[in-house]
């Protein structure tokens, strides 16, 4: 269909253009848990944005929303079947078999960030592009890396200034419990289809765990009779599971024992956790984090058994709440640049170039107005900016080998040599090195 002439092209629904000060949080985010990962061990790994369809389709079972509605798939002109990737658990288990990782020593530890693709309904922090930051330990089974997993994510929420925050946990059990939860679950959804929405009347055949994913009221009123998973538990997850609480309780993580809770994928086996932020408005509490361990994911994918614990944070729901809450607002500007450089007149465009050079060897940040010439337009952009200090710099200051420095709270201003400007920022600035 043509255009008419009148309409622009706009970005795609669900995908958004992302400047200034949210920016700035994701960028500090970012950083922060990059940091944190690197510190527990985790080496950062970067995977394709596409992969083979396959590989997603098979992490999951038939009947799941993520790979039969939300997956954006397409075929090449070559026949290959793609996709923009929707989660990275399934390729990072692609990647630990491409690369020989079996050959490490075990277990292997791996950080990821990026941007992942769902064809979901958008809403506040429900996007069809965002970012997740993921962490995931590969051949361990013992219950520390379930919990090792979840103390890492709560230390990297703690740092980025959340202190309300919950880890809801569950266990889903292995395959033997699985199995003869389901007959009594597919059982109960039979006895009670009446009064099951549609799309539970569908899961009921094809993946009834879903059920207790569903946010149908009616369907909701139900769960609390529905047989929960965690009363069909045997031995050994029983006691994977207690042992991963009793875990948690030593390292005084704030959980929740939600016996309802299952995630939204299907690749998990015992234990699966969210974590959510008190500080979130009731009507917007959506998970922060999520994640749980996936036994059973490589051998579904076709590789060899491998055992896996992970998760990941949802990027636009931490930087959203943070920038709302305020949350570290200082150390996220901390890393904007603190200084505007203003300049007026031809040679002192050239000079200014040669000077912030210098502030940029030292590695103070700032940005400047080198394609303006008027003063006031730069001062009023390094308002709007909330720069604190500017350097004006124009013909007098040029000659004399000064550069005046203004404080945009106060509005003073002083001279200073420009072989003392570097000096003069890292006191001013508070930079060490
Ligand atoms: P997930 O729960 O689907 O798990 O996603 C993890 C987090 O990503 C969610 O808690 C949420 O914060 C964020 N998220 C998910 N979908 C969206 C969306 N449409 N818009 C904005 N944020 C979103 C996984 O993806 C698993 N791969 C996690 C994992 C790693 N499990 C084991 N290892």
């Amino acid at each position: 269909m043509s255009r008419t002439k009148k309409e622009t092209i706009q970005s795609v629904k669900g995908m958004r253009d992302i400047f200034g000060e949210i920016l700035n949080y994701h960028q500090y985010i970012e950083k922060k848990a990059r940091e944190i990962a690197s510190f527990y061990g985790f080496l950062e790994i970067e995977t394709p944005v596409v992969e083979k369809a396959e590989l997603f389709i098979k992490s999951e079972e038939q009947g799941n929303p993520v790979v039969e509605k939300e997956m954006y798939s397409f075929r090449t002109k070559g026949g290959d079947f793609l996709a923009l990737r929707p989660d990275n658990t399934p390729s990072i288990i692609r990647a630990y078999f491409e690369n020989g990782f079996q050959g490490w020593p075990q277990p292997v530890l791996l950080s990821y960030g990026g941007l992942f693709y769902r064809h979901e309904s958008p809403q506040q922090g429900r996007y069809r592009e965002f970012r997740q930051f993921g962490l995931e330990i590969l051949g361990e089974t013992k219950s520390f890396a379930d919990a090792f997993i979840i103390y890492v994510f709560c230390n990297i929420l703690k740092d980025l200034g959340f202190k309300n925050f919950i880890v809801h946990l569950n266990s889903l059990g292995d395959k033997t419990c699985q199995k003869q939860h389901r007959r009594e679950l597919v059982s109960f959804l039979r006895r009670k289809k009446n009064y099951l929405c549609a799309e539970c009347k569908k899961r009921a055949k094809t993946n009834p765990l879903k059920f207790f994913d569903c946010k149908n009221p009616k369907c909701q009123e139900l769960k609390s009779q529905a047989p929960l998973i965690i009363n069909y538990l045997c031995d050994e997850c029983k006691s994977h599971f207690k042992e991963t609480v009793e875990i948690l309780d030593e390292l005084s993580i704030p959980y929740y024992l939600d016996s309802t809770l299952v995630r939204g994928l299907d690749y998990y086996s015992r234990t699966v956790f969210e974590i959510f932020s008190k500080e979130a408005e009731p009507n917007l509490a959506l998970s922060l984090c999520g994640g749980g361990r996936y036994d059973y994911l490589a051998k579904m994918l076709g590789f060899k058994d491998l055992a896996g614990i992970g998760g990941a944070f949802g990027q636009e729901r931490i930087a959203e709440l943070m920038k709302s809450k305020g949350l570290s607002r200082e150390l996220v500007m901390k890393e904007k640049p603190r200084i505007f450089f203003a300049q007026i007149g031809e040679s002192a465009r050239k000079k200014a170039l040669v000077l912030l050079e210098e502030l940029r060897n030292e590695k103070i940040g700032a940005i400047h107005g080198i394609f303006k010439d008027n003063l006031r337009n730069q001062l009023k952009i390094a308002g709007e900016l909330q720069i604190p200090y500017a350097i004006i710099f124009g013909q007098k200051e040029l000659i004399d080998k000064m550069i005046m420095v203004r404080d945009m709270k106060t509005g003073g201003q002083e001279n200073i040599p420009q072989e003392k400007m570097v000096e003069y920022f890292k006191e001013k600035l508070g930079i060490r090195n």
